[in-house]
């Protein structure tokens, strides 16, 4: 393990803090590796007009493995404003460097688990029958399609002839659509392969099996959404009469499972959906165990490329803090994801229970954890900072 080489790729505002605190946390854990940085983020497209500069894709080639803190994203119009003078006016177009980074490699398996800390102030907390508080156990996997469906970019406004005449045979297009004046027409589309559909089931169903769920929840709206959402159904019943007669398939819609998410959380294990949908479900589990403090991801190629990250962004407002106040946990989290996917399973379940300890003691917290309102001084009220969260972690290892 002396040899493995991990790609840091801080990014910008928060992520440079919480991923140096992590890997104060791995190597108090006895992790071993070397770590070469890579340059992302709103920096470099400034000063060279690419947030992710040629060299970090190499990087990542060559190593395979990175951990990721966060990136800043801002408008086209106002991205442009921030170019170096130099590089005005020379047509470049601000995209995602996370977004790219998913599409290059082809991170199509996003893995985004919500599971309770026994003793997190954040924790959701419903009434139950008897009137008294119930406190259920969340412990949700959600497997996202991460490259396709709504987010997969192949849209229009005011298309081409070609593009509009190619809808309008469509039946519904041309009754719905076709007295709508073209240039008043915009379209998103939702593509699904049966390729990458395969791939997010099988994982979702490895998933269960591996770690012993008892079902898999295909969270879509096949009803509706016939061809992409009931393909994926179709799929995911052949899959499991085929291949895991053991696991139950469950089968939610959206919209519904969005209301049962308060209802009925502990009810559910593996959960899999496209892209969208697994987005939206996976930032209503995260905020029954706490939100983005502790949201944390994985993205995974099919040739073994595979980046980990917390779910939050930059949050900009406090990156420039002199004393650093966010919760590290989403990025140690992402970390302990990394750690599994490179069997050190011991190392990881080390960080975890110190994490857990942390939290049930409850005598170190982060201001989201005390409920407060971010400003610097949280800290004078009694929140911890975020190196103080990563010192009471290390001290439990
Ligand atoms: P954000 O996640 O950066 O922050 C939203 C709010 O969540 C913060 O104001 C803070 O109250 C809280 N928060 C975030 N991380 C936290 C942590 N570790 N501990 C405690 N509280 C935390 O999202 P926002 O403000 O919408 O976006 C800021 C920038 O980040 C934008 O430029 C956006 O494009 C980018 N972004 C990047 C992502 C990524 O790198 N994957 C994901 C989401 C947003
Ligand atoms: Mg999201």
């Amino acid at each position: 393990m002396e040899n493995r080489t991990i790609v840091t790729l801080p990014g910008d505002g928060i992520g440079r803090v919480v991923l140096d605190n992590t890997l104060r946390v791995l190597e108090a854990a006895g992790f071993k590796a070397n770590y070469v940085e890579g340059d992302i983020g709103w920096e470099f497209w400034k000063t060279e007009g690419e947030a992710l500069p040629q060299r970090t894709i190499d990087l990542l080639a060559e190593h395979k493995i990175g951990l990721f803190g966060a990136i800043t994203s801002k408008p086209k119009d106002e991205a442009a404003t921030e170019l170096a003078s130099e590089l005005q006016n020379k047509g470049l177009i601000y995209s995602s460097p996370i977004v790219n980074l998913r599409q290059h490699f082809g991170l199509d398996i996003c893995v985004r688990p919500c599971k309770t800390y026994v003793g997190n102030p954040l924790n959701f907390i419903r009434r139950g029958a008897d009137g008294g508080i119930e406190e259920p156990e969340v412990d949700v996997v959600i497997f996202r399609q991460n490259t396709e469906g709504l987010y997969g970019g192949v849209e229009w406004s005011n298309p081409s002839e070609k593009v509009y005449d190619a809808f309008m045979t469509h039946p519904k297009f041309k009754k719905n659509f076709g007295d709508v004046p073209k240039e008043e027409v915009s379209i998103s589309t939702r593509i699904f392969s049966k390729k990458a559909t395969e791939r997010i089931l099988r994982a979702a169903f490895k998933h269960a099996k591996d770690y012993g769920y008892k079902s898999v929840t295909l969270c879509e709206k096949p009803n509706v959404i016939r061809e992409t959402s009931g393909m994926m159904y179709k799929m995911a019943l052949k899959m499991q009469q085929e291949e895991y007669p053991t696991i139950e398939l469950w089968n939610t819609n959206i919209d519904a499972q969005m209301m049962w998410l308060t209802k009925n959380p502990e009810n559910y294990g593996v959960i899999v959906a496209g892209n969208m949908f697994g987005d939206i479900i996976s930032d209503g589990f995260a905020g029954l165990i706490g939100g983005l403090g502790f949201a944390c991801s994985a993205q995974m190629s099919a040739d073994g490329i595979a980046v980990f990250e917390p779910t939050h962004g930059s949050a900009p407002k406090y990156a420039d803090y002199d004393i650093s106040i966010v919760n590290p946990i989403a990025m140690i989290e992402s970390a302990c994801m990394m750690l599994d996917y490179i069997d050190e399973n011991s190392i990881a379940g080390k960080i975890r229970k110190a994490v857990a300890e942390v939290i049930s003691e409850g005598k170190v917290r982060t201001y989201d954890m005390m409920k407060m309102s971010g400003r610097q001084d949280v800290i004078e009220k009694g929140a911890a900072s975020t190196e103080e969260m990563a010192d009471a972690i290390i001290a439990k290892l």
